[in-house]
């Protein structure tokens, strides 16, 4: 083959500069997305390596990482027992590829999420995504109640970006540009009544075959309540459709349970989602686990077992490390630490807004997973941003209020080496306090020390040039 460039080595990307990278992003990745990444002090950085807590630059720049990899990082980057898991995976040339034998691993790691889930979730099918799983999930409950039509959602959920996924993605409507599937609503996030109100009317018109929640909201931060969830067991019993939880981001004790359905007692999903850090930072893993009467009423007979497959299902070195991750939840009392975690993140809230009520607007979240809200730091700023005369700042009417976390974020990293991220729905405001599940109280303390001294900051030049150039952007 004739190339008309010469592709680049591991070496040559390795050494790349982070004008060089930007320069590749914006001819073959995405160019307006390089253009926001770049608005931000760690869009100017390049990363070589990563341990635990901690994100280094090429220049040995050491970052304190607090997003938790937006879940998919319980464990911290490179954990020692999944890496050497890997590690030996690799070492001993182990089957990677099994689609027509069968897999010690994959049947190892089905049983082991059955053993955690507990009830009588037992069929396991993995895949890579959150949203893959979602939608897997979504057949499923279909063919198991077969001729309902309809499937509801909440207004303030998120599921994923697919097709389906995105179509039930209740704090996506406003950006689902893309075809939807037919025959779905939604109903008010932990509004009990609410939810019957549409399933009552929805009977007489084909009837629900199934009701996805998140048990906890990762956009809202909040849990559902037990009212909720108790009227939901009760509304399944009269309107006998399936129960699907998502945990893609909630479980693995990142809001504080192994599996966030289970803080109910007597709660019973049909199926559940998962993903994020079942692959311990390491793999794009994803999984839906059935009910055994839900599974094979869908694909329990030979013309049917084949019905939902894909190519990368479950592969050996994935679920080994998937296996490990697990294990080490397990093992090293992940359970422990998520509530010590919990407990001095919500101390820090609690002393940072009685001191500044007057510059935090509250605070929320469970677990390993919270959100702080500002009132403007920039008040008479933003009033004069919103005045300018332009359809295209109008109808990004987030953005103006988005500036101001961004502006924190960014003052969190360029001034105290520390990285977090802000809520990208329209439905919440939130900067993000969401460490790995590893993160020590001196580094909490780290963190909330310097949020406290970002906001004690007068307005600078810097912050009203980077507001400035953000808008720019988005006006241009
Ligand atoms: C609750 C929930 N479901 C589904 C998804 C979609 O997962 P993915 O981005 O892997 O498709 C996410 C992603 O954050 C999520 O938080």
């Amino acid at each position: 083959m004739k190339l008309t460039r010469k592709n680049l080595t591991i070496n040559e990307a390795e050494n790349l500069s982070i004008e060089e990278i930007k320069n590749l992003y914006t001819e073959f990745v995405n160019p307006k997305q390089t253009k926001i990444f770049s608005n931000f002090p760690f869009g100017k950085d390049v990363f070589s390596k990563a341990e635990g807590m901690y994100i280094f630059t090429k220049e040995n720049k050491k970052i304190l990482d607090f997003t938790g990899g937006l879940g998919v990082l319980n464990h911290g980057h490179n954990n020692k027992r999944i890496m050497n898991t890997r590690i030996e995976f690799a070492k001993k040339s182990k089957m990677e590829v099994h689609k027509l034998v069968f897999s010690p691993y994959l049947a190892a790691l089905s049983h082991n999420l059955s053993n955690i889930l507990g009830s009588d979730l037992k069929r396991t099918f993995l895949c890579n995504s959150g949203a893959e799983a979602v939608e897997g999930a979504m057949k499923l409950a279909y063919r198991a109640n077969k001729g309902k039509k309809f499937i509801l959602s909440s207004d303030k959920s998120y599921h994923g970006k697919l097709i389906a996924s995105g179509t039930i993605s209740g704090s996506q409507i406003k950006n689902n540009v893309f075809p939807k599937i037919s025959n779905n609503e939604f109903f008010e996030f932990n509004d009990i009544n609410s939810l019957s109100k549409k399933l009552s009317e929805l009977e007489s018109k084909g009837g629900v075959y199934a009701v996805i929640i998140e048990p906890f909201s990762a956009t809202l931060l909040k849990g559902c309540s037990s009212e909720f969830i108790n009227g939901l067991i009760e509304l399944r019993k009269k309107y006998k459709f399936s129960i699907i939880c998502d945990e893609v981001y909630c479980a693995w004790y990142k809001c504080g349970e192994f599996f966030y359905f289970q803080k109910f007692s007597g709660f019973d999903p049909d199926i559940i989602t998962l993903s994020k850090s079942i692959g311990g930072g390491k793999s794009s893993l994803s999984a839906l686990v059935s009910n055994t009467k839900t599974y094979d009423k869908v694909y329990g007979s030979y013309e049917t077992a084949t019905l939902h497959t894909t190519t990368y299902n479950g592969f050996g070195e994935e679920c080994a490390t998937a296996i490990e991750a697990i294990n080490i939840l397990i093992d090293e009392n992940y359970e422990k630490k998520v509530k010590s975690i919990e407990k001095k993140i919500l101390e820090n809230l609690k002393r940072l807004s009685e001191k500044y009520p007057k510059k935090i607007k509250g605070y929320q979240g469970e677990g390993s997973l919270f959100g702080i809200e500002f009132y403007s730091l920039i008040d008479q700023f933003e009033k004069l941003l919103i005045n300018i005369p332009s359809e295209k700042i109008k109808s990004k009417g987030t953005l103006i209020s988005k500036l101001n976390i961004a502006s924190i974020c960014s003052k969190l990293y360029s001034q105290h080496k520390i990285l977090s991220f802000i809520s990208e729905s329209n439905n919440s405001n939130f900067l993000y306090v969401a460490p790995s599940l590893i993160v020590s109280d001196d580094e909490i303390k780290y963190f909330f020390d310097s949020i406290e001294k970002v906001i004690n900051e007068n307005i600078d030049l810097e912050l009203i040039k980077y507001i400035l150039k953000t808008a720019y952007n988005v006006i241009k």
